[in-house]
């Protein structure tokens, strides 16, 4: 684990507007910095940068939160991954919690397994470029299939000599172990003998989301029956087959601007998408699509449109996969290719215009790609047709989401001519014996991604409530270090049952003040995002001298530090009316910072008091009228409201 030290010296360092700087061009306006939205193509900006705030906000997908949320968000890293990339770029020097022994041991393990592995990517693509063999065959056959330079580095791809120890011996002697060679699958151990694995063959290294190199490729250049075409990487700690997709590295951006992933089948269907101009395309390179595979596209786009190549088998294959991603919650597309055609053919033999024109005219949803399948298969087979609406509803039945379910169910009513309350009844039969298979199984689904969406921010109702907790936050937030002067109120009650008052100035920090009058009302936030949030600042305030936001939002779930952000940004959306810099200076509300801070507190008390006097009212009475004690309370409450109304309308 990356040290505390390491993480708060990175938060002190790292500005957010140059952060995102490298990513997006900024114009200074104001106090803030103004972009176009790195997440989705448009004219005007809507993306905002605080540098006072170190915080950021695009108003266009609702996404905003801490530079490491950026990163996240962006470059799709894991928070150790941002971590270590803002050290990397500010110079910081990162620092390593202690570890037991055996988690020392594993990351080391998997760490040596990654050392070689991109070792041997640097390795296979430099022999490709730069020895003869490797430019006279490999670089040859790729030439060949029409891959250019650029693709080629694109991708880092390669060519092993074809010679048994070509590759091994050269980084033996590198001073590579041996050991870790062979864990990694690149060199076969047989005694006292050792052999290339991927001898005489092209190499395609498969990436992480991060770059990492975790395993690869290679296609056989001969036409030898006997050896499979296609050999890969064996599981090893850092290569998992079924939670890789290849191309993934080079495609997330796109597939997140996009808003859609392509899905093909093998590795050259995504080289020759990106030659041709389509970026957001990976592959599932031979195996059958994964859960865990649709879960990191998932984590990118709600949308995936299978491609497949135009024969019976790439038929089949993709009708498995529909289901499986249906399941995961996203939403899926189907496109054929023509007969004898795979996506890489079709790609190299038509332009970009073209290629895209077909992937729009040609992707349909499941239902109508399986209504399809029934027209061309079945003709007018009655029991068939039969199979092949059951079989839809089967699809529809693994939609998570009730909505999308019906608004499926009367499409697939419109399109079978079926009537929707059969369909209905066989949907509900389909879930029933599904739930019974589950429970049988007891199986339970992981999630190992917190799939991030922006658009399950919480609808709350705008009642006055939820505006003053939210006005609370918002002045922890901004103002609760700053000390102020507070006038404070003793009550006291005196002998004619009235309550008095006598105040005195006292010296406080806002968030002090706030805590401490809240906790003297006993007063409980309503709203449970908001009681949450309020318990975490003022333990932060408590346990730090200084308060940073972003050490705040690393700790967080994404859904309150888009609730954060939500919250700082909102006095200032209006600012993006006036992107030429006309700026509207509203008086600063740091003159009364203590006069605000006591108004929205009292405004709480009025409101919760108010509510108090209503509960009163309603108690039931005694012998039609309302018990004395209540009458009392009744009226110290109203004294007290009228105090407080006092307060309010008091000097402005
Ligand atoms: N594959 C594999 N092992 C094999 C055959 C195929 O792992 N023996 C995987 C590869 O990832 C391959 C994908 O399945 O890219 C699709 O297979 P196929 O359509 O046969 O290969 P192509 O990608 O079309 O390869 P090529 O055009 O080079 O023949
Ligand atoms: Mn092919």
């Amino acid at each position: 684990m990356i040290s505390q030290t390491t993480i708060d010296n990175v938060f002190e360092t790292a500005r957010v507007e140059e952060v995102i700087g490298d990513f997006v061009v900024l114009k200074k306006s104001g106090s803030n910095f103004k972009g176009l939205s790195p997440f989705s193509d448009e004219r005007s900006p809507s993306f905002m940068v605080s540098p006072a705030k170190q915080l950021w906000k695009d108003f266009s997908s609702g996404k905003g939160g801490s530079v490491i949320s950026f990163l996240m968000e962006h470059e799709h890293f894991s928070y150790p991954e941002a971590i270590k990339y803002l050290a990397n770029k500010y110079g910081i020097e990162i620092e390593e919690t202690e570890r037991s022994d055996e988690e020392k041991e594993q990351a080391t393990q998997k760490e040596n397994l990654f050392i070689v592995s991109d070792y041997a990517k640097d390795y296979f693509n430099s022999t490709l470029l730069n020895i003869e063999e490797g430019k006279a065959i490999g670089l040859t056959y790729f030439k060949e299939r029409g891959f250019t330079l650029e693709t080629i580095q694109k991708f880092s791809l390669g060519y092993s000599l074809d010679k048994w120890g070509a590759f091994t011996d050269t980084a033996i002697k590198k001073g590579y172990q041996l050991e870790f060679l062979e864990k990694t699958g690149l060199t076969i151990v047989k005694g006292e003998k050792q052999f290339d694995r991927f001898k005489g063959r092209v190499i395609f290294p498969i990436l992480s989301m991060s770059g990492r190199t975790l395993g690869f490729g290679g296609r056989i250049l001969t036409n030898d029956k006997k050896a499979a075409k296609y050999l890969n990487s064996p599981e090893s700690d850092i290569y998992h087959k079924s939670d890789v997709l290849y191309g993934i590295y080079q495609a997330k951006q796109a597939i997140a601007k996009e808003d859609n992933c392509y899905l093909v089948e093998g590795y050259t269907d995504v080289l020759q998408f990106n030659q041709t101009g389509i970026i957001n395309v990976v592959s599932s390179s031979g195996t059958a699509l994964t859960p865990n595979q649709i879960r990191l596209i998932s984590r990118l786009t709600n949308n995936i449109t299978v491609l497949y190549d135009g024969d019976e088998a790439g038929l089949r294959a993709s009708i498995r996969g529909i289901d499986l991603i249906l399941e995961q919650g996203v939403n899926v597309k189907i496109c054929a290719f023509p007969e004898g055609e795979d996506p890489d053919s079709f790609a190299k033999n038509n332009t970009l215009d073209s290629l895209k024109l077909y992937l729009d005219e040609n992707s349909t949803d499941f239902i109508n790609f399986k209504a399809a399948l029934l027209v061309s298969q079945t003709k007018n087979d009655p029991i068939k047709r039969a199979e092949t609406v059951r079989e839809i509803l089967v699809s529809i039945s693994k939609i998570p989401d009730d909505i999308k379910k019906e608004v499926y169910i009367q499409e697939c009513a419109r399109i079978m001519n079926i009537d929707e309350s059969i369909l209905y009844n066989t949907l509900a039969q389909i879930l029933k014996k599904d739930k019974k298979d589950l429970q049988k199984s007891q199986q339970k689904k992981s999630t190992p991604f917190d799939v991030v969406s922006s658009e399950k921010q919480p609808v709350e109702k705008v009642d006055e409530q939820f505006e003053l907790e939210k006005k609370i936050i918002e002045l922890l937030l901004v103002y609760g270090v700053v000390e102020e002067e507070f006038e404070e109120l003793t009550l006291e009650i005196n002998e004619k049952g009235e309550i008095t008052h006598t105040s005195e100035i006292v010296k406080s920090k806002v968030f002090e003040k706030i805590y401490l009058d809240l906790q003297e009302d006993e007063t409980e936030f309503a709203n449970e995002d908001f009681k949450v949030l309020y318990n975490h600042i003022i333990d932060d305030f408590n346990k730090n001298q200084d308060f940073k936001i972003d050490r705040l939002i690393s700790k967080l779930s994404q859904q309150k530090a888009e609730l954060i952000t939500h919250i700082l940004f909102d006095s200032e959306k209006d600012e993006l009316h006036d992107w030429e810099g006309r700026k509207i200076y509203v008086t600063g509300k740091e003159e009364t910072i203590a006069k605000y801070v006591s108004d929205t507190i009292l405004n709480l008390r009025r409101y919760l008091i108010e509510l108090k006097i209503i509960e009163l009212s309603k108690s039931p009475s005694i012998e039609g009228s309302i018990d004395k004690q209540i009458m009392q309370n009744i009226f110290d409450y109203q004294n007290l409201q009228n105090l407080i109304a006092k307060r309010l309308n008091r000097v402005l």
